[in-house]
């Protein structure tokens, strides 16, 4: 059987340890293989890599994706379907996995709907996938904010200033609210839900007038700052805007209204790469091998979801059905932890 496997979308960590898992699995079934270079682009283009298991021997436990990936959209290109239709018949493909966030996986979808037997893995930092509670590469994103924050945040103690970090995410505030409740921030702001300008500015002057002058805020890239805009004016061909920078608006708006101007900081790629989390390998390759059992079950047009600690198939079109977003009584949480005075 011949298999390909690509990746969409934003990288993470913990994809190589997936590539890793289903070539070696492929290989062991006595299947072929390839990499489908810089995703739906290398289906489009017919750009395929040989994939042995002396290619991922000595990718585990490294970040980014050793196929490359890229946010092309098949559905906006002209003549891109015949291409791919093209492309499957000449590269011989029984069965395609695809690794990716919303946009790769809702192509998947409607390509399934076209023919094509594929099978989606969820892999996004932003963990906003709809129908699965994890997707791969959320828990080094989280490792690395975590750990990136600790590091600033020893300055801002030091100086005795207050400090907003940006984290990405789109518009679900997973890794911001989980970063606030593993680092014990002062206060975190998400797009899910509004907050005032008045009650950042409270949170601020109460913990100056206890004597904490390094509050921490966490927010999350795609929150709402009066009308301003971040560093960027881009969509992608998915119409995705590109966030980053937002927090330097809030910044100034923290000022006039109280003067205190807290330093900013965006973690942006830092993120995304580096060393996988441990867990987040133990869940990429079951993950895969669910997959791989799968395309050899002829159990096509599914994602490989991960549920209250379970793996299980739900039909791939559950993708495109929304995203995602962070619940009332986490956030509700992370917030009333941080904000309790001594
Ligand atoms: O979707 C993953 C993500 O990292 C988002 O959190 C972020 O907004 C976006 O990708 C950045 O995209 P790009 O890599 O195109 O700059």
């Amino acid at each position: 059987m011949k298999i390909g496997v690509l990746t969409g979308g934003g990288d993470s960590s913990a994809i190589n340890d997936g590539i890793r898992a289903i070539v070696i699995d492929v290989k062991d079934r006595g299947g072929e293989i390839v990499g489908i270079r810089c995703g739906w682009k290398g289906l489009i283009e017919g750009d395929i890599m040989p994939l042995d298991v002396c290619h991922v021997e000595d990718i585990a436990n490294t970040g980014g994706t050793l196929i490359c990936t890229s946010r092309t959209n098949p559905f906006k290109i002209e003549g891109a379907l015949d291409r791919i239709r093209e492309n499957i018949k000449k590269i011989g493909l029984e069965g395609l996995i695809a690794f990716g966030g919303n946009d790769t996986l809702t192509v998947a979808s409607k390509l399934a709907k076209e023919g094509l037997k594929v099978i989606g893995i969820p892999q996004t930092i932003d963990n906003d996938i709809f129908g699965t509670e994890y997707c791969v590469g959320f828990l080094s994103a989280l490792r690395n904010i975590v750990a990136a924050t600790n590091m600033a945040i020893s300055s801002n103690k030091s100086h005795q200033i207050e400090m907003i970090v940006e984290v990405m995410g789109r518009d679900s505030g997973w890794l911001a609210v989980n970063s606030a409740l593993a680092i014990g921030a002062d206060m975190v702001i998400i797009p899910e839900f509004e907050v005032r300008l008045d009650d950042i500015c409270s949170l601020i002057k109460r913990n100056r007038a206890r004597g904490k002058m390094h509050s921490l805020i966490i927010v999350s890239e795609a929150i709402k700052v009066s009308g301003a805009k971040g560093l960027y004016n881009e969509i992608d061909n998915f119409g995705n805007i590109k966030f980053g920078g937002i927090a330097f608006a809030l910044a100034d708006e923290i000022n006039k209204a109280i003067s205190v101007k807290p330093r900013v900081v965006v973690l942006g790629y830092l993120q995304r790469g580096g060393m996988p989390a441990e867990q987040d390998v133990i869940n990429s390759v079951m993950m895969s091998a669910a997959a791989v059992d799968a395309i050899y079950a002829g159990n096509f047009d599914k994602m490989v979801v991960f549920n209250n600690g379970r793996i299980q198939l739900v039909p791939l079109e559950a993708a495109s059905e929304g995203i995602s977003t962070v619940n009332r009584e986490l956030y509700d949480l992370a917030n009333r932890l941080g904000s309790r005075a001594c």
